[in-house]
């Protein structure tokens, strides 16, 4: 599927992502500023916080505690906040899109 990131700045990037990669892993493969990563997607570090956009944001398998818990740390959390490495690829994702905070730290 196609999944879509806008840079705080508004800068779009459509890139294809491989079903069972998440969607903070897809990002550093397609170099999309704005996603870090830090600790390689183990959801320790809350730096690959994004904003799931519309009506993907109630499509989504629910929050794990470790994603709740890890996200109450990052800065300017909002109701559609998520760790995109918790976040896996799915077919029917296409065109999800996922707005990136204006600083992850
Ligand atoms: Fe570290 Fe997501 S990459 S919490």
């Amino acid at each position: 599927p196609k999944i879509v990131f806008i840079e705080h700045n508004g800068t779009h990037h459509v890139v294809d992502a491989p079903v069972g990669k998440s969607l903070m892993q897809v990002a550093v493969d397609n170099m999309v500023p704005g996603i870090v990563g830090d600790c390689g997607g183990c959801c320790s570090c809350a730096t690959c916080h994004g904003y799931i956009e519309g009506e993907w944001a109630d499509k989504l398998p629910p929050k794990q505690e470790d994603e709740e818990m890890m996200l109450d740390g990052a800065l300017e959390v909002l109701p559609t906040s998520r760790l995109t490495c918790q976040v896996f690829i799915k077919e029917e994702y296409d065109g999800l899109t996922v707005k990136l905070p204006a600083s992850q730290f």
